[in-house]
């Protein structure tokens, strides 16, 4: 007699990065699908920043960085010298209105931060953590009467559309009123390993980390955005999502036509 076994289907990490690309076609629409993250988790604000990704020029580029200058026509072989790995720089005064300087502002990080409902531990493996979750379908409205706007359950492949590299902090409440934050952290690049299953590509997450008060820190630093901080302050509970190794060109053009970037949620 023939032996007859059930086989499990095993998805590849690549399908599933590239159904969460199809849903994003561009950094705009990236970013808006995790400001309706923040819509559905109740939150009052959600604040996107786009910063320089250095505070100086660097003495040395990796050549990631030096390729993407590159494809972005902006000449970096008029400043830096490329080796192997590396491209270093040419003596220059490189002061903040240099033109070396300039070429380096191109470097920018993403940063989404609102006083939702946070995630917590649990939120983070059961909703977060599983792709197609269907916990929006399943409870349509928020706890604040919002008519959710997502529930496919892939919003989040907008992260990996953004950058390579992706850090969310979060803080929470939970049932008995006590706070809880996290840091979940993830390499999208883990994903395009050849022959890479889902269920083998890890993120980490580290519990009572300090990053969303810190996030919370530096939006108040910003005068306008004080408010912002206090609400989030007093709530306890919300998100920053921070992505380095940006994707795209943010040229200062392309930024003005984002602005405003910061929205206030009415119900
Ligand atoms: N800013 C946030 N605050 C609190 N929870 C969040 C936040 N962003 C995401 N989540 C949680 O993570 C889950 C996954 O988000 P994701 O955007 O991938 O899917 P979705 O919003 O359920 O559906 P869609 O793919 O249509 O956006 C959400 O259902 C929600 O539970
Ligand atoms: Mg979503």
């Amino acid at each position: 007699m023939n032996s007859v076994q059930e086989v499990p289907f095993r998805v590849s990490a690549r399908t599933a990065r590239l159904i969460g690309r199809e849903n994003v076609a561009t950094a705009e629409s990236a970013i808006s699908e995790l400001v309706k993250n923040s819509y559905d988790a109740d939150a009052s604000f959600c604040i996107v920043r786009i910063s320089p990704a250095y505070d100086h020029v660097p003495a040395q580029l990796p050549k990631r960085e030096y390729d993407l200058l590159t494809d972005w026509g902006l000449a970096p072989e008029n400043h830096y010298d490329l080796n192997d790995d590396f491209a270093t720089l040419r003596p220059c005064l490189g002061d903040k209105h240099s033109p070396e300087a300039k070429l380096i502002q191109n470097f920018v990080t993403v940063t989404v931060t609102d006083d939702g409902s946070g995630m917590g531990d649990d939120a983070i493996r059961d909703a977060w953590m599983v792709i197609g979750t269907a916990n929006k379908e399943q409870d349509s409205s928020s706890k604040m009467g919002r008519t959710r706007t997502g529930a496919k359950g892939i919003g989040r492949f907008a992260l990996d559309r953004l950058g390579a590299k992706c850090q969310l902090h979060s803080s929470s409440t939970d049932e008995n009123d006590r706070t809880e934050t996290l840091t979940w952290t993830v390499d999208w690049s883990k994903f395009e390993k050849d022959g890479a299953v889902l269920d083998e590509v890890t993120a980490t997450i580290e519990l009572g980390a300090p990053g969303f008060s810190n996030a919370i820190e530096s939006i108040r630093k910003v005068p306008s955005l004080e408010s912002f901080a206090k609400s989030a302050e007093d709530k306890r509970s919300g998100t920053s999502i921070h992505i380095s190794e940006v994707r795209d060109h943010w040229s200062p053009e392309r930024l003005c036509c984002t602005n405003p970037i910061m929205r206030g949620f009415t119900t």
